[in-house]
This record gives C-alpha cells, structure tokens and sequence, in this order.
C-alpha cells in the first residue's frame, strides 16, 4: 500500500519550471544518491509540467519533447530506478496542463498505459483547463481507476489547490496526496500563508492520503521558477519544520546541484524527519493561534512534540500554560523535552513553559510525562 506515510522526492517545477530535460533529471536522481538524501527517505523524482509535444500523436498518445528527452522516458525511468528511486509524472485533469500541454481530460485510460508502460511510479495530476461542466470527483475518480487499471503501482498525486473542498473528497477518489493551496512561491509570507491556511483542515490527512502543502523552497535562495526575494537559513528551518510538523509530502524543489550545506543538512535533519514520517501520523493539534502559534502532536512511543513558532518580525516570547494541553498542576505530571535543533534537555517542568524564540524561528521541542 502506498503513502502510509507522507510521500517524499523532488519535484521539477520550482526550479526549473518549463527548463526541464532528461540531463536534468540524472543529474538530480545521482545527486539524490549522493548526497545522502536517498538514506534519509527521499524517493520519487518526479518530472512536472512542460515535458512533452504541444500535440498528441495519431494514436492519441502523449509524445516526450524529443529535444528535451532524447532518450524517452521509458530510458530516463530506467536510470532513475536503476539508481533505487522512483519516476514521477505529472498530467493535468483538464484538456491542456497549466503550461498548455496536452492534458489527460478523456484520454485518462490510454495516459495511465503509456505511463504504466514507461515505467512511472507517480502521478501528479493538475487541474487547468478543466471543462466547467466536468467536476473534480469525477475526473479525479477516473484517473485513480485508471492508474489502478494500468497494471502498475502508481502513486496519485492529485493538484487541484484546494478548490471544491477537496479534502472531503480526494481521498475517495484514490488519490495518495493532494495539493490543497495555491503555489508556493520563495518567500516567508508564501509558505507562512500556505501553511497556517491549512491547520484546521489538517485532520483529513493520514495514512494512505496527505495534505500536500506544496513543494519545499529550502535553499532557493532566491532562484528558480518560484523566485520571489529568497528566504534566510532561518526562514527556510521554520518553513521546513512546519512542513514535518504538519505531515506534508516532502517534495524538495531546489536545485539539488547547488544546494548548499547548510540546506542540504536541513533537508535531512532526522528530528524533523522523524516528526513528518511518524509512525502515529497524528495531525497537530494548534494550542495558541495568532503570529505566534503553539502546537503540540501526540507522537509515537508516548512521545510529543511542543512547537514554538514566531513569525513576528521581532524576537519575542512563547508560553504555554500546561492546562491548555489538558494537563494539571494536581495531575502531578510535567514534561521533560529535548530541543531537538540542539539537543539540550530542559529538565522535568510543571505548569507552564515559556520560550525566547527568534523573529521568524521555531523552537521544537519533543519529549514525554513524567510524574512528580
Ligand atoms: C500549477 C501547479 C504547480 C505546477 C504548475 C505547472 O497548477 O500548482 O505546482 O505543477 O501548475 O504548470
């Protein structure tokens, strides 16, 4: 069964948008490989918009751009597996992609073979150019069937932006993940937006279907298709840790050629890591709202996360009164936390806690009950 836990790979489109070829993808299947993101969990490399002719063929199928996949695709697939990772497409629900490439609408049963047969394991699947009379249920009920029809395992990865309450629906329609806001872009206020904008529709995601919060922007910097004035290490930490918190996919967006290692480290920071792919997959709970959330997850092995996050643009306070987590004084029971970015031990508290965090920085914390 696939995305018992949330799915994680890189994704094309946030660097490299309409500039993407077969070079490209060996070169991030091997960097994927050799810098250690394999062994931590990332898995699929998944090729986005802007692949294929801007025509169908005679049989109606699909043609790879033979100048950007001289090889094909069933060749590039090859590579990417035979380097022990996954290949990931992507399609559109509607008559063209978002790029006006031809799109999957009424020919969802032949696309999924020609996939199936090029040896895809993922499918992210978008929502322009729908026909307004064809609704997303349907269409992305008939694409779920029609991967399972192809004979392969197919991941289903769904992008309709959250429109039509998707949430209530999408997992009935077989999808894995579903992308439930509007593009991220790479800046603070894109993925702060994004990610608080989902935190009451966070119960819907679990094993076998996540809210996918969109692609990560850690270490943009700036550049790429998603451009928008760069985050600093900090902002792309707290971007990261929301994204572990809140179980998303973690579909990696940079340029894994230029990823610097402070980044790069990030991406592969096990405390975060091991947030996201809980083996509980409980959704957070958010305890104080506002620009200085609270949120506490009930995590495996009664252990729970308490996170701290500022998104002020001055350094400042978090405090929580342990009663708002249900726990009493009289209960006889306190915390003792780990920080997990530094490793430092707060000792067993009683009551409340309270927290110096820095502006647009998190402080995670994750621990268990101890009695008095
Ligand atoms: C958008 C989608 C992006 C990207 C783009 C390609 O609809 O949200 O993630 O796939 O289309 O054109």
């Amino acid at each position: 069964m696939l995305a018992q836990r949330p799915p994680m790979g890189w994704n094309s489109w946030n660097t490299f948008g309409e500039n993407i070829n077969e070079q490209v993808v060996r070169d991030t299947a091997d960097a994927i490989v050799a810098k250690g993101l394999k062994d931590v969990g990332y898995e699929y490399v998944v090729i986005d918009d802007c692949w294929s002719l801007r025509q169908r063929n005679e049989e109606g199928r699909i043609v790879p751009d033979p100048k950007k996949f001289p090889s094909g695709m069933k060749a590039l697939a090859d590579y990417v597996h035979s380097k022990g990772l996954k290949f990931g497409m992507y399609s559109c629900a509607g008559t063209r992609t978002c790029a006006g490439y031809p799109g999957s609408f009424d020919y969802e049963f032949i696309d999924a073979c020609t996939f199936a047969e090029w040896g895809v394991d993922f499918l992210k699947y978008d929502f322009c150019y729908k026909p307004a009379l064809a609704n997303g249920p349907i269409l992305y009920n008939r694409m779920g069937m029609a991967l399972k029809a192809s004979g392969r395992e197919i991941l289903f990865s769904a992008c309709n932006w959250g429109s039509d309450s998707v949430e209530k629906w999408i997992r009935s329609a077989g999808a894995h993940m579903y992308r439930s806001t509007g593009d991220i872009n790479d800046s603070f206020d894109s993925f702060k937006n994004i990610a608080m904008s989902q935190v009451d529709k966070l119960a819907y995601s679990g094993p076998g279907c996540y809210n996918d919060i969109d692609m990560l922007i850690v270490g943009m910097r700036g550049k790429g298709n998603v451009a928008n004035g760069g985050c600093t290490d900090t902002e792309y930490r707290t971007h990261f840790a929301l994204w572990c918190l809140f179980q998303s996919p973690l579909m990696i967006g940079g340029d894994l050629s230029k990823i610097d290692e402070t980044n790069l480290e990030l991406l592969k920071n096990k405390e975060l890591l091991a947030l996201n792919q809980d083996a509980e997959t409980r959704n957070p709970m958010m305890v104080r709202g506002g620009d200085r959330p609270i949120f506490f997850k009930h995590l495996e092995n009664n252990e729970y996360a308490l996170a701290f996050f500022n998104f002020t643009d001055r350094d400042g306070w978090g405090d929580i009164e342990y009663y708002d987590l249900g726990l009493t004084v009289a209960s006889g029971y306190g915390f003792k936390f780990r920080d997990i970015f530094s490793g430092e031990e707060t000792g067993v508290t009683f009551g409340h806690f309270s927290t110096g965090i820095k502006a647009h920085d998190c402080r995670i914390l994750r621990g268990t009950l101890v009695k008095k």
